[in-house]
């Protein structure tokens, strides 16, 4: 593999082979000294059109903990803001010598095109509403730990899926590693070709094992989807009540950012059925594992 686009390419041996190599880095994590010499003289960009917390701090962690040169571009303050185009932006990063870019960009696409310009590895960190393959990973990572295994489990994946390229991808890898995926919203934000759709939270709700909200995507809303915030809470917001009627066993993710009080009540969002914090963590390990194979570090 040369490139990490889509979770769409991972077959469910390349995908299980990256949470197995995962589960070793993790280990490392635990260690007092986290750093391995895997990727020394390796250089990894980090390429962020669009805003990113969780991801482009992970994705720095995970290249310096592997001993990679890391250099950190934002578009803001960059020549981008200055109107040049990611060919040139491209091309400046092939004559830098990167082995690996790592890109997020609100274009669903972008790392395609970005994959034909530049010699080294490119990793999507989320293109538009199309694709964020990394993700997918940690949070099959996270259902594998917490759960044993992802085969056969019951994922309910909650909220505004239209905009969503975590759901995208989730859906995508979570069937190929065996998981009976629904994609639960209101009507005007749930696509049909990704998968089994349902409007029902509630009816779904004792019957999942795993249930993941997504965030409500407002800055990809250009008309209006939702007759209200109150109105979206109502009907598809996990709150206490909602959790108490889910398996005992079942867990509940969210990739970040939250809004708090929209799709997730902080009661749930900081009980113990909860992985968000674990997801967060795991990220680091999954994208250490995914440089490491992208790389052929040895
Ligand atoms: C997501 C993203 O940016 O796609 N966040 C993340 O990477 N953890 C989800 C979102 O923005 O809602």
């Amino acid at each position: 593999m040369k490139h990490l686009l889509s979770a769409g390419d991972l077959t469910a041996a390349a995908a299980t082979e990256i949470l197995d190599i995962a589960a070793e880095m993790a280990a490392v994590q635990g260690r007092e000294i986290k750093k391995l010499p895997t990727l020394r003289g390796r250089t990894v960009v980090n390429l962020f059109y669009e805003d990113s917390t969780r991801t482009r701090i992970s994705f720095e962690a995970a290249a310096k903990r592997l001993s990679a040169d890391v250099i950190n571009f934002s578009a803001k303050g960059s020549s981008v803001e200055k109107g040049e185009s990611l060919k040139d932006t491209a091309w400046t990063l092939q004559a830098m010598g990167a082995d690996a870019v790592v890109i997020r960009h609100p274009a669903s696409g972008a790392p395609y095109r970005l994959a034909n310009w530049v010699n080294g590895s490119v990793l999507n960190a989320g293109d538009g509403t199309h694709e964020h393959p990394t993700q997918a990973l940690l949070d099959a990572y996270t259902i594998r730990s917490r759960m044993g295994r992802i085969d056969g489990l019951r994922v309910a994946i909650v909220g505004d899926v239209l905009h969503s390229r975590v759901a995208r991808s989730n859906a995508l890898l979570l069937k190929t590693l065996g998981a009976k995926v629904t994609l639960v919203g209101p009507p005007t934000l749930v696509p049909q070709e990704l998968g089994d759709v349902s409007y029902d939270l509630d009816a779904l709700l004792p019957d999942s094992d795993v249930v993941m909200m997504l965030r409500v995507q407002k800055e990809r809303m250009h008309s209006s989807y939702l007759p209200s915030a109150r109105e979206y809470s109502r009907r598809y917001g996990l709150d206490g009540a909602r959790l108490r009627r889910l398996p005992e066993h079942a867990i509940v993710m969210h990739p970040g950012p939250m809004n708090r009080g929209m799709e997730i009540t902080p009661e749930v969002a900081d009980s113990p059925r909860s992985t968000i914090v674990e997801q967060v963590t795991n990220g680091v390990s999954v994208r250490m594992a995914c440089l490491y194979l992208l790389l052929g570090g040895k």
